[in-house]
């Protein structure tokens, strides 16, 4: 039996990887409606996902995953953080802006962080995953694949920024690969 699954995001970054992350989990994707903007008021990733699953699942009437990521930057006080995709217009601006705070700053030190909520259709919480990445900022962009801040964040594993890797390298590694590979036993369980 398959389970329809409400994706609570708008971008199409995170949907790509959120869709290949889940092809064979048993559950039917579906995109949120575009009308359904849900305001990311929680002040931690985990507030924020499960928010969004939440609110989702009870606007649709289904089950609604969502996911809240985001970069903390050590030498920034964790910067951007939970403001990260609001750090800028575009993903030009916000990696300009990250690049313009860190200046000359040698800890370069960073992590991505992701939390991953699924909620029921009366909108309670029933699964959570979180997955971290540890890197370091470049001083220059570097790569062309992925999104937002790939181009800058260099996982010293791989000699790789985020932005130069294969799709499957980038789940191995990051946090959303690693809280989606967490989260998929655990919604095969529901199916069961
Ligand atoms: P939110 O989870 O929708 O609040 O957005 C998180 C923001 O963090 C995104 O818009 C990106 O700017 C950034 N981000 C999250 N995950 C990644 C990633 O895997 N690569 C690059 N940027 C990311």
């Amino acid at each position: 039996m398959t389970k329809l699954l409400v994706v609570a995001t708008g971008n199409p970054g995170k949907l790509r990887e959120m869709q290949a992350y889940l092809a064979d989990s048993g559950w039917e994707l579906t995109l949120k409606p575009a009308e359904l903007e849900i305001a990311e008021t929680g002040d931690t990733f985990a507030a924020n996902a499960h928010l969004k699953a939440s609110q989702i699942a009870q606007a649709t009437g289904n089950w609604a995953i969502a996911d809240d990521s985001g970069l903390q930057i050590d030498a920034l006080n964790g910067a951007p953080g939970v403001y990260s995709a609001r750090y800028g217009q575009t993903d030009s601006d916000r990696i300009a802006r990250v690049l313009r705070e860190l200046g000359s700053e040698v800890n370069r030190q960073a992590q991505f962080v992701c939390v991953v909520a699924i909620a029921t259709p009366d909108g309670s919480v029933v699964v959570q995953a979180e997955g971290i990445c540890h890197g370091e900022i470049l001083h220059t962009p570097r790569g062309d694949g992925g999104f937002g801040y790939d181009p800058i964040f260099y996982v010293p594993e791989k000699q790789l920024t985020f932005a130069q890797m294969a799709p499957d390298v980038k789940k191995s590694v990051s946090h959303r690969g690693k809280a989606f590979t967490a989260l998929l036993p655990q919604l095969k369980t529901i199916l069961s």
